[in-house]
């Protein structure tokens, strides 16, 4: 297929098979869902590594399940995060701050006093209602140039924008650039943050392959989108979030451009460790770990121990899904959003439940499912008297904690 980011030639490098879409839980047991071909290509002009078959925005967004937990990781993360934009002078007192596919305003939440005005933009109308209600200025729409200009018009130029883990849920991610290049005033910073190629093969991390993440970029594709669009990438800074992510700064080409050191350092090592031969062993470790689970839970079942999932995320649909998991091996799941309990796993039909509940009677093992949040829910489970509970890691390799 032709790369949606350079149009040059990719090539296939995993195939997770046919799912429906990791975060559509179902209302019932008996629901039939539609499933669509999980394939990734590698496009080895940029090296951004993409979605074979994407779903329209629309089927994705309009009615969103997925609500930012609260979560302390994710509090320090933000903090961590706002540090780094203060101190390199990216964000200031005076700034406003737009923010593309904000979901329920917590990023906006914790930066809102900490500078002149923040707004955020996102389609989902279920979403946008939390946003507003808890305070947070959310606008309910796609961004893309036609919305940047109702932003421009309504709340004026933006300081900086910033897209957390949304830029690769579009599936042309030049719509959301026009939407910048609209938007952004003529000296004003842009802000990418993205799960980083280069974690996700180094840890393994097939799981993080699902029908919204259609772009896994790398610097040098991230480059390759910002140069088309007239913008330079100024800086990167990487942090462990979602198991290892990448904060992108761009500005526009024709302002004084100083080029942080960082770009090139994190640069040369890519280019050493982003190559066909790296997807290839991350496509047999995604095998790998897909029989060993199978296995394990196989034996664990045998034996007549019970399993639970931690996490109704989409990643673990994905690997419930990709090792052909279903409620026969584990009947229920565990989870902190409202929105999901009571609903069932596409395709696996376990049973979402609170975590009050995953209390009163614990498994045996939990399957962790969310293992991004790791510590704290491990920590969770045992301040509340559990400890009892196995943990089953199953990313960057398969132990039990
Ligand atoms: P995410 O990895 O896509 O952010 O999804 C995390 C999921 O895990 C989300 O549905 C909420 C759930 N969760 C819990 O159930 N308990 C927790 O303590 C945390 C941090 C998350």
């Amino acid at each position: 297929m032709a790369c949606r980011i350079c149009n040059s030639f990719t090539e296939e490098v995993l195939n997770l098979g046919l799912t429906p879409p990791a975060n559509s839980l179902l209302d019932s047991s008996l629901a039939v869902q539609q499933t669509f071909p999980l394939v990734l290509e590698l496009c080895e002009s940029c090296y951004n590594v993409q979605l074979r078959d994407c779903l329209s925005s629309e089927e994705l967004y309009l009615k969103y399940l997925y609500i930012t937990p609260e979560s302390t990781m994710l509090t320090r993360h933000y903090r961590y995060l706002y540090g780094y934009l203060e101190s390199s002078g990216y964000i200031k007192k005076e700034s406003f701050v737009v923010e593309v596919g904000s979901n329920v305003g917590l990023f906006l939440k914790f930066i809102r006093n900490k500078v002149s005005r923040v707004v955020g933009i996102d389609p989902a109308e279920n979403i946008c209602k939390i946003a507003n209600e808890a305070g947070v200025d959310t606008i309910c729409d796609f961004f893309n140039s036609e919305s940047a200009l109702i932003i421009r018009d309504q709340y004026g130029v933006p300081d900086i924008i910033i897209a957390r883990h949304c830029f690769a849920h579009n599936s042309n991610p030049h719509v959301l650039m026009k939407g910048v290049t609209t938007l952004l005033s003529d000296s004003g910073y842009l802000v990418i943050e993205n799960s980083y190629l280069l974690n996700t093969i180094e840890n393994n991390e097939f799981d993080q392959v699902y029908h919204e993440h259609m772009f896994y970029y790398s610097i040098r594709s991230m480059m390759a989108l910002l140069n088309i669009h007239g913008l330079r990438l100024i800086d990167v800074m990487t942090s462990l979030i979602h198991g290892g992510s990448i904060v992108f700064v761009a500005k526009r080409e024709n302002d004084g451009i100083i080029i942080n050191p960082s770009v090139n350092e994190y640069l040369e090592c890519e280019q050493m460790f982003i190559n066909r031969q790296s997807l290839k062993n991350f496509a047999d470790k995604a095998y790998e770990i897909r029989g060993q689970i199978g296995k394990l839970i196989k034996n664990l079942r045998n034996t007549g121990k019970t399993i639970y999932t931690y996490g109704a995320t989409a990643k673990g649909n994905t690997l419930l899904n990709f090792v052909g998991l279903t409620c026969n091996e584990i009947p229920l799941c565990i989870d902190s959003t409202p929105g999901k309990q009571g609903k069932y796993l596409p395709q696996s039909y376990i049973k979402v439940i609170p975590e009050d509940e995953g209390l009163l009677n614990p498994p045996d093992y939990f399957l962790l499912t969310a293992w991004n949040y790791r510590d704290e829910i491990i920590n969770k489970v045992r301040e509340a008297g559990n400890y009892h509970s196995k943990f089953i890691i199953p990313i960057p390799f398969v132990h039990i904690v």
